[in-house]
């Protein structure tokens, strides 16, 4: 986030739970995206350890999935250089920050969240104020860094539009303070479906490990599992409404080499469905090599990673205290000496 530049350029924040691997899924929907954007913006990328832990997680497996994130996060080619890349649990203004908006939230507002009403289905047994109020610490990680653009999936639109209207309530009781974020959707890729039920997201909690591919699935596994998704009886590669199964394999076949929906369509006229799953499995193959090659090179790498870590949190912190400090002005703090 260095700013070197006569005009202030536009700063993008985004952050990726280490809840489990990351799929296909979270691969073309933000993070593709992310290192797209982060050579025209000051950026800052985050592993959101603090939002994992609305759902119960194991010690020691956390700890190498947090590892394991932050490793993807320069596998993809974000250059720690030029990107801000931090833990957040490391940059302490993201709960001051958060304790200091749930203030400035209703309880109505987040009781409408579907997010917040699909997890606490799905984890009954543990329906935390954390998993509740999780919208306003995502709204602090953005707002902490005066970000204009969000690279998120369609699934956090909602997320957002919370964030929004936090930073736009807090400017309106006291002054402008809060750049107010949009978010970044991409065309493509927006929302990568589930390979066995393509009416659901691709998610890395599904328990059928054949509905997602995992960014560090083997070009074999990877092969079998396109091959086994779900498509409809038509035999035709073209896309159109309630064929969700072959519009999902057209999607990400578009997003790994850059085709449209006509040129695949044409392509593929005459061809069939097994041809078809062999291009698009090929194709996400290759979109993944690379990155599970610079993957497994950071991760013999240890040292150099929490070096990162450390560098990140570092500067993710000059900023996120600058709007701390501001806020905490605002509200009427004492502040510190
Ligand atoms: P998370 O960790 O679930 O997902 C990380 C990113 O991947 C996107 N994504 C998808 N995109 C397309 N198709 C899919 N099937 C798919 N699954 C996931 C998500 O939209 C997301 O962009 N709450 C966030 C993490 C977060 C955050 C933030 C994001 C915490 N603080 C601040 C932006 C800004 C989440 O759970 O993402």
């Amino acid at each position: 986030m260095e700013n070197n530049a006569p005009e202030k350029r536009k700063r993008i924040l985004s952050c990726i739970q280490p809840s489990g691997i990351p799929t296909l899924g979270n691969y073309l929907g933000a993070l593709k995206n992310w290192k797209t954007l982060s050579e025209d913006f000051d950026s800052a990328f985050a592993v959101a350890d603090l939002h994992a832990i609305t759902v119960r997680q194991e010690p020691a497996k956390f700890r190498k999935q947090i590892t394991e994130v932050l490793a993807l996060l320069l596998a993809i080619g974000l250059d720690p250089e030029k990107s801000i890349v931090f833990i957040q649990s490391h940059v302490p203004a993201h709960s001051q920050l958060a304790w200091i908006l749930n203030c400035y939230t209703q309880f109505g507002e987040m009781s409408r969240m579907t997010q917040f009403k699909d997890k606490s289905k799905a984890h009954a047994d543990n329906v935390n104020v954390g998993l509740f109020s999780y919208p306003v610490l995502m709204a602090a990680d953005i707002l902490l860094y005066q970000a204009d653009l969000v690279p998120v999936g369609i699934d956090q639109k909602q997320h957002l539009e919370i964030a929004r209207d936090i930073a736009n309530r807090f400017n309106t009781i006291y002054s402008p303070t809060f750049t107010v974020p949009e978010p970044y959707i991409g065309k493509q890729g927006a929302k990568v479906m589930s390979l066995q039920d393509p009416t659901k997201k691709m998610s890395k909690s599904d328990p059928n490990p054949k509905s997602y591919v995992s960014v560090f699935d083997t070009p074999d596994v990877i092969v079998k599992k396109i091959k086994s998704a779900v498509t409809d009886c038509e035999g035709k590669v073209c896309y159109g409404e309630g064929r969700d199964g072959v519009n999902n394999l057209m999607s990400i076949y578009s997003c790994c080499t850059g085709l449209d929906y006509d040129r695949i369509a044409a392509d593929f006229e005459g061809k069939g469905y097994g041809e078809f799953k062999a291009a698009v499995a090929e194709a996400v193959v290759e979109e993944l090599r690379p990155v599970r090659e610079r993957f497994d090179r950071y991760m013999g790498d240890k040292a150099y990673l929490l070096d990162v870590a450390a560098k990140g949190a570092q500067r993710a912190s000059s900023i996120a205290d600058r709007t701390l400090n501001k806020v905490m002005k605002k509200v009427g703090f004492v502040l510190p000496k």
